[in-house]
């Protein structure tokens, strides 16, 4: 039988990221850059967010890919613009390749879907993101902010991150990964999942204490605390992380991130008790078909 901390070993490596995967997220970075090629002129093209920064969970979904356009593109796209205008484009740019059924706007990207043909290590959806340099880091469009646009700088959230991890004894990333596990396995209470990132960084206070469940308990615990503060973007650029919930969504994420709070404590206590297979189940109920039970 696996002891807790063993199961949450292997459940940290069960969301990392195999060479499959990174091989299909890459040939279709490649692919997308050439379909965005016919439409617009794009000096570079990068794979980024939860993706790049070894933070995203598992099935791969939605991952980041900015289209950095030329400056010669301002005036079409940029320059007085509202940012439905590029967003439009982009959409209308990938349809042409992919058909309309398959492609989808966002707030701030264009969403692709892809079948994954039964093969769990295919990567299901992909945000294409178009975006222009600005200065030291970029501005992208954004119909839910007044002004249209966004400023952005994925660099410093991934030095953070990676600061971050490097403090927490190579833990923090492993432990957002699975923070954002259990938000899917719940029907994401908490949304966007960047905003469980954005918090881990004020929550998870180095040094990693060396025990999972307690670690996720506490976590749980201040995250339910601190939901409904304000969470400004970490690189200081763009709008607070959780512009888009409303009262009663901040309601219900404390709801679920305190029952997460409880049901750990009942799994530690099941395991005290030398119930050790009844807490495994415990953790795989509250985090999802990833955490294992042997
Ligand atoms: N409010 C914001 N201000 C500035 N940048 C943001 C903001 N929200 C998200 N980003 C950046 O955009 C990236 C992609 O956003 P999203 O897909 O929602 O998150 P993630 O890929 O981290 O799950 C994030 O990883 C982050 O670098
Ligand atoms: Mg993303």
């Amino acid at each position: 039988m696996l002891t807790a901390n063993e199961a949450f070993r292997k459940f940290r490596s069960n969301l990392e990221l195999t060479q499959k995967e990174q091989d299909d997220a890459s040939r279709r970075q490649k692919e997308i850059r050439g379909v965005m090629d016919d439409g617009f002129n794009i000096s570079e093209d990068f794979l980024t967010g939860s993706y790049r920064r070894w933070t995203k969970t598992k099935p791969l979904k939605d991952v980041d890919i900015f289209c950095v356009l030329h400056n010669d593109e301002k005036p079409k796209y940029r320059d007085g613009k509202q940012p439905g205008v590029l967003l439009g484009a982009v959409e209308q740019t990938l349809a042409a390749k992919y058909g309309s059924s398959c492609v989808s706007r966002q707030r701030r990207a264009v969403t692709v879907e892809f079948s994954s043909g039964g093969d769990d290590e295919r990567v299901v959806s992909f945000d294409v993101v178009p975006a222009f340099a600005k200065g030291d880091h970029y501005e992208i469009p954004d119909t839910a902010t007044t002004s249209g646009w966004t400023n952005t700088n994925p660099k410093i959230h991934a030095e953070k991150a990676t600061a971050a991890n490097n403090a927490f004894g190579g833990e923090w990333k492993g432990m957002v990964r699975m923070a954002k596990s259990w938000n899917r396995a719940n029907d994401k209470p908490v949304r966007p999942s960047f905003l469980l990132e954005v918090m881990a960084l004020e929550i998870l206070r180095p040094p990693f204490g060396g025990d999972f469940p307690y670690e996720f308990m506490s976590y749980f615990a201040t995250a339910a605390d601190r939901i409904d503060e304000v969470w400004p973007d970490p690189a200081g650029l763009g709008p607070p992380v959780n512009d888009t919930m409303t009262a009663s969504d901040k309601a219900k994420a404390k709801q679920a991130l305190i029952n997460a709070h409880h049901k750990i404590r009942e799994a530690i206590q099941l395991s005290r008790t030398g119930r050790s297979g009844d807490s495994l189940r415990a953790y795989r109920e509250l985090f999802g078909q990833y955490f294992p039970l042997s």
